[in-house]
């Protein structure tokens, strides 16, 4: 029998050594181990940040042939060839390696092909390994019944089995379809279903990596890196839900947001080149009676592409006054800011970087220069604290002009004229290192930059919007796809990609709605709005010269049908806001697939034309033209139509109509939700009653109240209301109370108002 490994305990550090390999096993916590052996690769994880570890029992068994490392939740099994494999606490695999032959990789692509598929942004299958002693693989057993979910926003499917992918943040403007294998981020989180035992498995390597899910032989899947340490780790739980919470325990959860930027954004590339444009489209969102919160303002506003500049003469000289005046009527203002900063000697942010030598340079030590936007360029070293100050400070250049967000685009980082070398020095936590080691942080490390600059300079929860992302950015920013299209491919794409990015940590994300290049028809328009209504981040926007798209752009119906779901979204924001709460303590998204919510019916493993807010919605957009009628999956409970109020039993399919001005959306029986006020925009002073919708005669609900701005709920300062309806019976408690409380709360059951009044005196709701 081979001779197991040798091993030492540290605390809850465990260290197998064989004649050539040391990996160490760290139990984070009962649910949470990780596996990592170095490669000589040093620095701290980007994704990971603070202590994790928590103090967790655990034994070391020596069996003949393997040791056993078990907790509460997962056995570890090391054995003598030091495969790792992972089991739940009732011996069920969830993540073993695999032992079995492989196929070659000699797989017949020409020279030729292989420049096609790399320049269409496709991965090379095999080119990472070719001659790099760096390059290592980690080889995981598929099971027949197995499903992969995550990875953030990867084109295709909700279930990634089958397919390959890479992490390599790339800006490609050509349509993302289901055989494109990268985007702008990099997540590497798989949250898997092996014979229907749920798991997590989290890469965090930076370096650029690929994901092999059965495609290469359906019996294994692999990851593979082309350099760094191996470093995953094994997550346990005991539902789907627990892997998500686990993960997003480890690399950080959403904040909570401000309550309007639940609200309807507009933008368009080209708006921002006058005040005139802007204040049109303004007037036009009123005049049209069309709710929203915000006008995005593309790399128009800047003088010649400049960031931190502002071309105030096509702003009446005085772009303060404008921002300021639109606030004061509910309307905010969200600016872009790339990272390229335009070389030209005289403008005060390129002379500030050179001055006190803050952007990256070539190995020779000359500023490395690329193009983007405004020609000729150079790159904040964001991978060094003094560069995430110094950006951090100019963005009050934007907040003190009273601009309430910041979207950061262009940050993968993408660059004109090729793709910046690998070996251009790029500082990792402080010390120099590769743009090889840090290009898929370097979004990652932006966004935290903006966002810490935003929150010194204003009182307010930032609100940043970032193209590029590495796991863990949920913590600082927004996300949002990228450049999609207006085809109907990429509608349907929407719910896949939404409800991945979801289960991986990020659940403040959305599309551009109706697409960013190419041509929108109404019924595209019509149906995007639809299916994106309860998307977090709810954003038209739309490149330069495509045809318009704002809700008004085709007349009627379409604009009659959009201004109805927008209406509806802002009776939802209360919804929203309050799983907004949760989340940023569960990490549970807001819009997710329906095998997060019922992983044991195998008919919801992969289903990516519907999906459910929450627990309590379930929604079965239409996402093909002509189409007015769908089939609905219901998974197992009872359920209400939103619209007409028709009960149905679950695990069935339904035929439901849907002309044009319908989204079928279906109610959880049992459900009490929060109903908002009709009302414009989302206003700064506290609401003054709420409404709560009862589907069926029982249940209970959650609702949370701040005053949706600053920090202050972290000392107290929010309700949490707890709304009671047994068989008709209601009661409304205000279990924690540190806000001002609504003065009314109206309860409707089965159409019967219930209107409590709130008493000052005795502190309830009478
Ligand atoms: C990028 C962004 C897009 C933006 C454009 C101009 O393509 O993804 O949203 O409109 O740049 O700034």
């Amino acid at each position: 029998m081979p001779k197991l490994p040798t091993y030492q305990t540290d605390h809850q550090t465990i260290t197998f050594n064989n004649s050539n390999r040391q990996i160490q096993l760290t139990i984070i916590t009962p649910e949470i181990i990780r596996v990592s052996e170095n490669r000589g690769d040093h620095g701290a994880s980007y994704a990971i940040e603070g202590d994790k570890e928590t103090t967790t029992t655990y034994t070391v068994k020596q069996q003949p042939d393997h040791y056993e490392i078990t907790t509460a939740a997962l056995t570890i099994k090391v054995d003598a060839a030091m495969h790792i494999d992972a089991y739940d606490a009732h011996g069920n695999p969830l993540v073993t390696d695999y032992r079995g032959s492989r196929t070659p990789l000699d797989r017949g692509i020409d020279e030729e092909h292989k420049k096609f598929v790399q320049e269409e942004g496709h991965n090379v299958p095999g080119a990472d390994d070719q001659n790099n002693p760096d390059y290592f693989q980690v080889v995981k057993d598929l099971a027949p019944d197995e499903q992969i979910y995550g990875l953030g926003d990867k084109t295709g499917y909700l279930n990634k089995r089958g397919y390959e992918y890479d992490d390599w943040n790339t800006d490609n403007p050509a349509p993302h379809l289901e055989n494109f294998t990268r985007l702008y981020k990099s997540i590497p989180v798989m949250i898997g279903l092996k014979a229907g035992h749920p798991y997590g498995l989290f890469f965090d390597n930076p370096y650029r990596s690929h994901f092999d899910f059965g495609k290469e032989n359906p019996n294994y899947y692999f990851y593979s890196a082309e350099a760094g340490n191996l470093n995953y780790y094994l997550i346990g739980g005991k539902t789907l839900k627990d892997i998500v919470t686990n993960y997003t325990y480890l690399t950080g959860r959403t904040p909570l947001p401000q309550k309007w930027t639940l609200g309807y954004q507009q933008s368009r590339w080209g708006y921002s080149a006058s005040q005139k444009m802007v204040q049109d489209i303004v007037d036009s969102m009123h005049k049209y009676d069309l709710p929203f919160d915000v006008i995005h303002l593309d790399i128009d506003y800047m003088r010649g592409y400049r960031v931190f500049t502002w071309n105030d003469e096509a702003y009446q000289g005085n772009p303060k006054k404008f921002v300021t005046d639109l606030k004061a009527t509910g309307t905010k203002i969200v600016a872009i800011i790339d990272p390229g900063v335009k070389k030209d000697p005289g403008y005060n942010i390129y002379d500030q970087g050179i001055k006190n030598d803050y952007f990256v340079k070539d190995p020779a030590g000359n500023v490395y220069v690329n193009q983007v936007w405004p020609g000729n360029a150079v790159f904040p070293d964001f991978g060094r604290q003094a560069v995430q100050k110094w950006w951090g400070k100019n963005d009050q250049f934007l907040t003190d002009m009273g601009v309430a967000g910041i979207w950061n685009d262009m940050n993968e980082p993408a660059s004109f004229q090729g793709e910046i070398p690998q070996d251009i020095v790029f500082s990792d936590h402080d010390q120099p290192s590769t743009h090889k080691k840090m290009h898929n942080v370097y979004g990652h490390n932006m966004a935290k930059a903006t966002y810490d600059g935003v929150k010194r300079a204003t009182d307010r929860r930032p609100f940043v919007i970032t193209r590029a992302a590495y796991s863990g950015t949920q913590k600082y920013s927004t996300v949002w796809t990228g450049d999609n299209h207006s085809i109907w491919p990429h509608l349907q794409l929407l719910i896949p990609q939404l409800c991945n990015l979801g289960i991986s940590g990020f659940t403040f994300a959305g599309t551009d709605i109706a697409g960013f290049g190419s041509d929108a028809t109404p019924e595209l328009l019509t149906r995007w709005i639809e299916a994106a209504i309860f998307s977090p981040l709810l954003r038209n926007h739309s490149a330069m010269g495509t045809r318009a798209q704002e809700p008004w752009a085709f007349g009627e119906p379409t604009l009659s049908i959009y201004r109805k779901f927008l209406k509806l979204r802002y009776r939802f924001i209360p919804y929203l806001y309050d799983l907004f709460a949760k989340e940023s303590k569960n990490g549970l998204p807001l819009m997710r697939p329906l095998v997060l919510n019922y992983e044991d019916d195998p008919r919801v493993r992969n289903i990516n034309d519907q999906y459910m807010v929450g627990d309590a919605i379930l929604v079965a957009p239409i996402v093909q033209p002509s189409q007015t009628k769908r089939l609905v999956y219901l998974p197992a409970g009872k359920w209400i139509d939103f619209w007409n109020h028709r009960e149905y039993e679950g695990k069935q399919d339904i035929v439901v109509d849907a002309p044009l001005d319908k989204l079928p959306m279906f109610i959880k029986k049992g459900t009490i939700l929060p109903w908002g006020a009709e009302v414009d925009h989302i206003s700064e002073t506290p609401d003054p009653t709420m409404t709560f919708n009862v589907y069926g005669d029982s249940g209970s609900y959650h609702h949370y109240q701040d005053n949706g701005l600053d920090f202050k709920y972290q000392h107290g300062e929010f309700n949490d209301y707890l709304v009671n309806v047994d068989h008709g019976q209601v009661s409304v408690e205000v279990v924690h109370h540190g806000f001002q409380p609504y003065r009314k709360i109206t309860v409707n059951l089965n159409n019967q108002p219930v209107t409590l009044t709130y008493n000052s005196t005795t502190e309830h709701y009478e």
